[in-house]
């Protein structure tokens, strides 16, 4: 082994990577459950702004926009603010990182909830912040932390991996408190009732961030929008990479986001089919979280592991989530799908509790 791993950061060293979600080889026969993107293809129109930039082939050879500026347009104009509070991101994913960079020094403290997107603390680690872990519960409530000593604060709302989402008053409240700023993680809110968008106008230490990755079908083309008060957006758009979206991306997403409509029925459908899915899991005996994504999180009847559950699933080739966090490890989180990979699902519980191993 090279010796130059001595000259590792000590924090990198130190740390355990990210683990996503697997993701199987084109071309495998399985319900991919797992990571909760669209059951759908995004909307045709991305299919043929794509082309239009493939049969031109020679504007490949060119670098692309480096501000990404006809895709923030249309955000700004689709989500009612102006251009220069947008700024787009290879991936929410990559804004996160930026958000770290431009406001948290080293040693500062960085806070999140346990359970929500697992990737926070790592990300925080590689920046040499400080990860706090806050417990989303207490006393049967939400919690409300103390927050006066946190530079950063990572909220996902709608909540991941549970599903549920943070009301606007306890998200305003919440950057009250805070000596910082606080990141609305909202890669689900397309699937829920409300969103913090409104709050931008009264709220200057707020970033709302979105991804197409979930409701847009974009996994793929890895872009993802931030949402703040232009003097914000101003600071972060300096510690982006230059050309940080390639051309396909920006052209396609900007393709996606014009397509409301395909958006709004695409959606449509998965929150019928999360309810569908619901009810029948109940009738199995499952609780079900409520959910304001395009995911449920279940527990299985008490006679039986949830543990073993994900693996029998995986050996029908069904792939849904399970953590192993012992918070989350007594249920599974299921990506809704199409109707018929639902009924397959559900199929392939009831046969699983029928003859599975029990506790
Ligand atoms: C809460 C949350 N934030 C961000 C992301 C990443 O989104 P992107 O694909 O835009 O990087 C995910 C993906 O699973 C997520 O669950």
């Amino acid at each position: 082994m090279s010796l130059g791993v001595d000259y590792t950061r000590h924090e990198v060293r130190q740390m355990a990577g990210y683990v996503p979600g697997r993701q199987p080889l084109p071309g495998s026969r399985v319900i991919k459950l797992n990571t909760n993107e669209s059951p759908f293809p995004p909307s045709p129109a991305v299919g043929r702004a794509l082309t239009q930039v493939l049969v031109n082939s020679d504007l490949l050879r060119r670098y692309p926009d480096p501000q990404s500026l006809d895709l923030r347009r249309s955000a700004a104009t689709i989500f009612g603010c102006e251009t220069e509070q947008v700024i787009a991101g290879n991936g929410s994913d990559e804004l996160l990182r930026i958000l770290l960079d431009t406001f948290v020094e080293e040693g500062e403290k960085v806070a999140f909830f346990s359970p929500s997107y697992s990737l926070y603390p790592v990300l925080t680690r590689i920046r040499g912040g400080l990860a706090g872990a806050l417990p989303l519960f207490q006393d049967g409530a939400l919690y409300q932390p103390q927050l006066d000593d946190t530079k950063l604060f990572f909220l996902t709302s709608p909540n991941a991996p549970l599903g549920f989402s943070f009301s606007n008053d306890y998200i305003r409240q919440m950057a009250k408190d805070l000596s910082g700023i606080l990141v609305v993680d909202e890669a689900y809110a397309d699937f829920a009732r409300d969103n913090a968008l409104s709050l931008l106008s009264e709220v200057d230490n707020l970033v709302v961030l979105r991804t197409f990755s979930k409701s847009y079908g974009l996994a793929s083309l890895r872009v993802g929008l931030g949402f703040a008060a232009k003097a914000l957006i101003e600071q972060l758009d300096k510690v982006r990479d230059s050309y940080n979206l390639d051309r396909l991306a920006q052209v396609g997403a900007r393709a996606a986001l014009e397509d409301q409509e395909y958006l709004r029925k695409t959606v449509a459908l998965v929150v019928q089919e999360r309810q569908r899915l619901a009810v029948a899991l109940q009738e199995l005996g499952f609780t079900v979280e409520p959910s304001q994504t395009n995911f449920i999180f279940v527990t299985p009847p008490t006679a039986y592991k949830a543990s073993a559950l994900y693996s029998g699933l995986e050996k029908a080739g069904i792939l849904v989530r399970y953590f192993s966090d012992p918070q989350l490890s007594h249920g599974l989180r299921i990506t809704i799908g199409t109707r018929d990979e639902m009924d397959q699902l559900v199929i392939t519980i009831k046969d699983l509790l029928k003859n599975g191993d029990r506790k």
